[in-house]
């Protein structure tokens, strides 16, 4: 008899063909390929040094994998369903050019084991090239705020005008959460570095294998201890889901900024053409498509993180078909995150313009310079809360006549108390407002300008 499937004599009937459909996953694990194949010939190379093959099939193996890999890139492979995922199409395809050397690849390794590899691979490639998008963004923050340190933009707590602040100041804000995600990023990486190579099915394997010699071939930093854990452990990839849905609620705030700040009633951002679209029905509109995807885009990453967590939460050691879910969830997490930093790096590089008149005006229509009548009369000596107490009055007598602070003539500012005097209006105006806030961290153009050099310095961190 021969055998309908991919796996042992064990089985008389071919599978399914919907089941076949159901259980396959090279519709999407083809996304492995490379990392499988690299992961092979680490393999490939270890067994013949502990002498399980001998060199010849070494070198077979070696040169059948990278023909795999030479017809996969020229788009030649193409593996069907019947494959049921890349490491069988691997394999399969090894032994149709290599003949029987090819069945000895899969000595004292088991998908299992093969899987987790290929996935940490991937992963560990992938984290490297969103920390490349984080930097990328950070230093197109950088440049744009270097050009807005003495542009005011009104600052707001619960959406009310609250403090003006230098803009670059509200641009350096993100740059620090992107900071933290490029921290994070690569503290999760060590976590993804270690080698589940040679764990086996679950339980590790009766042959001589050295797994420390795989894992340093792949520049893991080390094997798994435990085989159990080895090839059941998703630890690494809830923590990268955790960090993009942190990058991604870091955009999408980011993104509603620029979504409300391109709104008529805002005004304070241009989008330019090559960033923005038009309606199909009216036509004055300019719409900020970029911001709103990436706002929206952000529930998708959640999901995964979600999902990923309920897929683990029961699972028993240890390894479990479920696991074979985690798939889906990483590559869309992985493509989302990246399509999104590298429109928002566009967007902020090329795509948007601040009005920066509109923004100087913005920041005189309000009573945002009110906590600075205060401070002023508590430098004078006056408790800050009976001088708090006391500019409160100032604004409902000011908004009753349709009044702003700098609109009192020094007549009027003396009735309400005597400590005022003519520098009033100095104190009061928005660039001295932003100006004097030269607390650590402050929006203060001069600690402004020192996180700006702060901020030139971390970028140029690779590690
Ligand atoms: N396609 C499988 C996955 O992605 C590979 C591992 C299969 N292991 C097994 N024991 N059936 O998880």
């Amino acid at each position: 008899m021969t055998n309908p499937n991919t796996w042992s004599q064990r089985f008389e009937t071919a599978l399914d063909p919907a089941i076949a459909r159901f259980n396959a996953s090279i519709g999407f694990d083809i996304e492995l390929i490379e990392y499988d194949l690299t992961g092979s010939i680490a393999h490939a190379k270890m067994l013949a040094k502990t002498g399980i093959i001998s060199e010849e099939e070494k070198e077979k193996l070696i040169s059948g994998l990278e023909e795999i890999r030479k017809e996969y890139r020229n788009g030649e492979f193409n593996p069907g369903i019947d494959a049921e995922d890349v490491h069988f199409a691997v394999e399969r395809r090894l032994t149709e050019i290599v003949g029987d050397a090819g069945k000895k690849l899969h000595t004292a390794r088991s998908r299992n084991d093969q899987v987790g590899t290929d996935t940490r691979l991937y992963l560990r490639d992938k984290i490297t090239k969103i920390r490349q998008y984080l930097r990328d963004f950070q230093t197109v923050l950088i440049n744009l705020a270097e050009k807005h340190v003495e542009t005011p933009i009104p600052g707001y707590t619960h959406l009310q005008r609250a403090q003006p602040l230098s803009l670059a100041h509200h641009l350096l804000a993100y740059f620090e959460m992107f900071q933290r995600d490029w921290e994070r990023l690569g503290e999760i990486y060590q976590r993804v570095n270690v080698s589940p190579l040679g764990c086996g099915a679950l339980a590790g394997t009766t042959f001589p294998i050295d797994r420390h010699y795989t894992a340093e071939l792949l520049g893991f930093d080390r094997p798994y201890a435990n085989s159990l854990d080895g090839v059941s452990d998703r630890d690494f990839a809830i923590e990268f889901l955790n960090a993009a849905s942190l990058i991604m609620v870091h955009l999408s705030r980011l993104s509603e900024e620029v979504i409300l700040w391109a709104s008529q009633e805002f005004n304070f951002v241009q989008l330019k053409d090559n960033c923005s679209t038009g309606s199909s029905i009216m036509p004055q509109k300019k719409n900020p498509d970029i911001p709103e995807l990436v706002r929206g885009k952000t529930g998708r990453v959640f999901g995964h993180l979600q999902g990923m967590l309920v897929l683990m939460k029961s699972l028993p050691l240890a390894y479990n078909k479920d696991l074979q879910e985690d798939k889906e969830a990483l590559f869309d997490a992985v493509k989302t995150v990246s399509g999104c930093l590298e429109s928002m790096t566009i967007l902020f590089r090329e795509g948007l313009e601040f009005r920066r008149q509109r923004l100087e005006e913005a920041v005189t229509e309000d009573f945002s310079n009110a906590t600075d009548v205060a401070d002023y009369l508590a430098a004078k000596g006056v408790p800050f809360r009976e001088a708090y107490n006391l500019v409160g009055k100032v604004v409902r007598t000011c908004l009753a006549s349709d009044k702003l602070l700098k609109d009192l003539t020094l007549e009027e500012w003396q009735d309400l108390h005597p400590k005022f005097e003519a520098d009033i209006y100095d104190a009061i105006a928005p660039q001295q407002v932003i100006s004097a806030r030269n607390s650590f961290g402050g929006t203060g153009f001069d600690r402004v300008r020192e996180a700006l050099n702060v901020a030139r310095e971390m970028v140029k961190d690779d590690l």
